[in-house]
């Protein structure tokens, strides 16, 4: 399973890659501006400065909704670094654009993902990614990781190559969930994986070798 982390902030996204088990980025214009980054040329940069860091895939995404502006978008983006993914949303021109991308040889991921019929059209467009928002469907009372587990369903029925890559995840158990039902790729906030590490019999087990080992020095 990989590991992404869903942020634009440059320290986080340091400290997940430090620890040796990031695997890639995904940003959205929302956490773009949560960091303040605003004006194209801003944004363009800040994407190079994330592909610096990390060693894997970047999501960026397109702000057109029309199809050209998807793709004259699309195609500065992919051209910006290798590592970059252009990031569509889950709209028709969307769908015609994965498609023009996949075709091209450019990696997708198509996001705004909230129901499996989504995700099959995403699929058969040729995506690299398929982001469902697991967190948005459970804040409004559905079952986000239903959906998870029906896409995994459908795209093993076909061997469709598109990995789900679950996102909107808000804490540790939704990544163990998506790990148990066989999320290709998980997304989220750094407290999400740091999360992962926490036990308290760890440290309690490791405070005892500690103080055993200096009783015998
Ligand atoms: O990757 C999608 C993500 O940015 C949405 O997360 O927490 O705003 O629902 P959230």
């Amino acid at each position: 399973m990989k590991f992404f982390i869903d942020t634009a902030n440059l320290n986080e996204i340091a400290e997940a890659q430090a620890l040796g088990v990031l695997d890639g980025v995904t940003t959205n214009p929302s956490l773009m501006a949560k960091e303040g980054i605003t004006g194209a040329e801003n944004i363009l940069a800040h994407y190079k400065k994330i592909c610096d860091i990390v060693e894997g895939d970047v999501s960026a995404e397109v702000i057109a909704t029309d199809f050209e502006g998807m793709v004259r978008e699309g195609e500065q983006l992919a051209s910006l670094h290798p590592q970059i993914v252009v990031k569509v949303p889950l709209i028709a021109n969307g769908i015609k654009a994965c498609k023009y991308f996949s075709d091209k040889g450019i990696k997708t991921n198509v996001t705004l993902v909230f129901s499996p019929g989504q995700a099959l059209l995403a699929a058969k467009a040729g995506a690299t990614y398929v982001s469902p928002f697991l967190g948005r469907l459970d804040d409004i009372s559905t079952d986000g990781l239903h959906l998870i587990a029906e896409i995994r369903q459908i795209y093993d029925n076909y061997g469709f190559e598109t990995q789900i890559l679950s996102a909107s995840i808000r804490h540790t158990m939704h990544v163990i969930d998506c790990a148990k039902i066989g999320s290709d790729v998980m997304t989220g906030p750094l407290s999400s994986i740091m999360g992962l590490l926490k036990h308290p019999l760890t440290d309690i087990g490791l405070a005892k070798f500690l103080e055993d080992f200096k009783k015998g020095n």
